[in-house]
């Protein structure tokens, strides 16, 4: 339903690669919802494609950037602002890629580069990207900066492997430099802690399938969809939320409180 709550605002989504990604979906809500931006994700996210769909639904120019490189995230701040025609309301930073993950090297038997890579990606892109916006002076007083993040940064999770790590450090930069982001220039920073969801991304985490029935069985409420973030992420961007910042904000059904549940404890009980 479209209560107009990002009417002429204007911001940059990254990290859409296809329809099952929580930026794809946060896109299509801000649309939804009478807010105008650019969609970037890194040029080999790019070439596979799909990105160019969610762009003519929601009338949206892509700028490719890989969010690891400076030189980039300066080209897309000012090309958003001009194709956006003027400062920027809104940025979303969803972004997340581990490379031991993917080639399945085990937590305690790490190939340092890349930790240091997936690092980089996933949380260091995090401070290069409000550096560049910042510098720029890019985004307008009241602006909302938001970066998706998981549990494992308190709690452990053992096949969430080195991206624990990143989201500890991701969660850190966004108040570290939420601090000077608000001191500044009256723009908010926060991250939406959210459950486990089916994404590419998501899948790639060892024993996801059996993990994500585990947390939706925790959570007096089950866990949040792609949909849900996408809805919370609104409202982090509308003029309803102003003074929440340097915050990290469970998104996860209530998953983050529970001890145990009737359902889990269930399958523990002796007949
Ligand atoms: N899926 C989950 O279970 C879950 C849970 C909590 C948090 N998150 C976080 O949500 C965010 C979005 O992930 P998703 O689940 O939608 O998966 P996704 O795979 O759809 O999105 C990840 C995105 O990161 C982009 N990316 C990778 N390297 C990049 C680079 N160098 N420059 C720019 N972009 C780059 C990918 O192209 C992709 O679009 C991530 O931060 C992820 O860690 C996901």
């Amino acid at each position: 339903m479209s209560y107009n709550l990002l009417k002429g605002k204007r911001g940059i989504i990254f990290g859409a690669l296809d329809e099952n990604s929580i930026a794809w979906k946060t896109a299509e809500k801000v649309h939804e919802q009478g807010g105008t931006f650019v969609l970037t994700n890194a040029p080999v996210a790019m070439r596979m494609g799909a990105i160019k769909e969610l762009a003519e639904k929601t009338g949206s120019e892509i700028i490719p950037a890989d969010a690891t490189k400076v030189e980039d995230l300066e080209n897309l701040v000012e090309k958003a602002q001009e194709v956006l025609g003027g400062k920027l309301d809104f940025v979303l930073h969803s972004i997340g890629m581990s490379v031991n993950v993917r080639k399945g090297k085990h937590y305690t038997d790490q190939n340092y580069d890349w930790t240091a890579k997936g690092w980089d990606v996933s949380a260091v892109s995090f401070h290069k990207t409000m550096k560049v916006l910042y510098e720029k002076d890019a985004m307008n007083e009241w602006g909302s900066i938001v970066a998706l993040t998981y549990m494992a940064a308190q709690r452990v999770f053992p096949d969430y492997n080195d991206m624990a790590d990143n989201k500890a450090y991701l969660e850190s930069i966004a108040r570290s430099f939420g601090y000077f982001f608000g001191t500044d220039k009256k723009v908010r920073v926060n991250t939406i802690s959210q459950s486990p969801t089916p994404t590419t991304a998501g899948q790639g985490v060892k024993g996801f399938d059996g993990f994500i029935k585990y947390a939706d069985e925790m959570s007096p409420l089950g866990n949040a969809s792609a949909d849900d973030c996408a809805d919370y992420t609104l409202t982090l961007f509308s003029d309803l939320t102003k003074k929440v910042t340097l915050q990290n904000l469970f998104h996860d059904g209530g998953f983050s409180n529970m001890g145990v549940s009737a359902k889990v404890m269930e399958r523990f009980m002796e007949e």
